[in-house]
């Protein structure tokens, strides 16, 4: 089976989908790897470490995308401007491709894979099951976006973060609000707290209260019982719009005192909720700074704006898009672990493909498959879209 891993083209996608590590193990397995010249420059890794680890540097696209049986990548494929064409007229025919694809997001990029009769895998539709977490690639993501959205808070608070003492006085440490303690928000919090701020967190799901208070922050409680706040997968359920409200006032008494607020509240599927309305953003301490992780689903923030750092009421919000590429190197390398583990998964003697609809992780993650949209959300959103314009 010969594996591809093109150089990623979005501007700023400094990640790569597989590590000269991740190759070595690869080819031990009987896989033939393919790296496009310079693919790994941009996260440190070089031509000569893929070589060394068996990979065949390969600069011609054609080649590389054309005669992969599977072409591993980190973000969906897209329209070459450089080159004037689009990644996915350049996969074989009934080859596969494995990547975050964000099909309910980009329907129109599975429609065209679909065209070629490609085999499309979305790492980002895993289930979180248990038996799928050493391929979680959403987790492994969100942990680096937690941590770097708390050092990125730091650079931009106009004040320190730990307590000093020092013969000039006394400078008290800062007061850190984490709204959302999932994966994101618990590595902020233990970000946070390395830093040596004081953390306060909130959380709609009361049983993520003990991890919170096991890395030596407050949690506070939203009331919320335990059916209501989440779904049979554990993941956070939409409340009514009045319980939002009565966050609003809850949170407001923290916000207001706050140096840094870390937003990362995200229900699945859905915009995230907000928490965080002008009217606290104008109660809140001049230089203090906001990042709504949650900006990726239109943020937790009535001024977030994705891609942007703003500032309004002297409160800057920082809502810079994926952060994980701003730690090329390891947000990579656990990328390219979670790949492998997904990989070795659907090929165990690495020979060829499964597409057993029967397992539940293929059945989460497979998108396209024989000319056929087979995900049935996407299946939807692509038939919705292109009624919607009329094709
Ligand atoms: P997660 O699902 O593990 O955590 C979300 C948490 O928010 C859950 O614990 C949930 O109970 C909580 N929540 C939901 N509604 C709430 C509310 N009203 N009040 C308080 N808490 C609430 O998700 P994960 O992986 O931690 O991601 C969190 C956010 O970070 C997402 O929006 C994700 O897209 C974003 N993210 C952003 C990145 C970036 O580069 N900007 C990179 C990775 C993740």
């Amino acid at each position: 089976m010969r594996i591809g891993i093109p150089k990623e083209i979005l501007p700023e996608e400094r990640r790569v989908a597989v590590i000269p590590d991740t190759v070595a193990r690869m080819v031990k397995a009987g896989m033939e790897v393919w790296v496009e010249s310079g693919a790994g420059k941009r996260a440190y890794f070089s031509d000569e470490e893929y070589q060394r680890s068996g990979a065949r540097i390969e600069s011609r696209l054609e080649s590389l995308w054309g005669e992969a049986d599977v072409v591993l990548k980190v973000q969906r494929p897209i329209f070459d401007e450089t080159r004037k064409r689009h990644e996915a007229d350049l996969i074989r025919e009934k080859a596969t491709v494995i990547g975050l694809l964000f099909p309910m997001l980009y329907p129109e990029i599975i429609v065209k894979l679909n065209a070629r009769k490609v085999t499309a895998f979305s790492l980002d539709c895993l289930p979180r099951i248990a038996r799928a977490q050493s391929m979680d690639v959403l987790s492994s993501m969100s942990n680096i976006a937690g941590y770097k959205s708390v050092i990125m808070a730091a650079d931009a608070l106009k004040r320190l973060f730990p307590m000093m003492t020092t013969a000039a006085g006394t400078i008290p440490p800062a007061k850190v609000v984490v709204v959302g303690a999932g994966v994101a928000g618990l590595q902020a919090i233990a970000t946070a707290k390395r830093l040596g701020g004081v953390v306060t967190a909130f959380d709609t799901r009361p049983v993520v209260a003990e991890q919170v208070k096991s890395l030596g922050a407050e949690f506070v409680s939203l009331d919320v019982p335990h059916g209501q706040a989440e779904d049979a997968g554990g993941y956070a359920k939409e409340l009514p719009p009045e319980f939002y409200q009565k966050e609003q006032e809850i949170l407001r008494k923290h916000t207001k005192d706050a140096d840094v607020v870390i937003t990362s509240a995200l229900i699945p599927g859905r915009r995230a909720p907000i928490l965080i309305t002008e009217e606290m953003l104008r109660e809140m301490k001049p230089g203090s700074v906001i990042v709504d992780l949650a900006v990726e689903q239109k943020g937790n923030c009535t001024f977030s704006e994705p891609g942007n750092v703003v500032t309004h009421h002297e409160v800057t919000i920082i809502g810079t898009l994926n952060l994980p590429s701003r730690v090329p190197i390891h947000a990579s390398q656990l990328y390219a672990k979670n790949v492998l583990n997904f990989l070795n998964h659907l090929s165990p003697d690495g020979k060829s493909i499964r597409s057993d609809r029967n397992d539940e992780i293929i059945k989460g993650a497979l998108i396209t498959l024989n000319g056929e949209i087979v995900h049935p959300a996407v299946k939807e959103t692509a038939k919705s879209k292109a009624i919607a314009q009329g094709v």
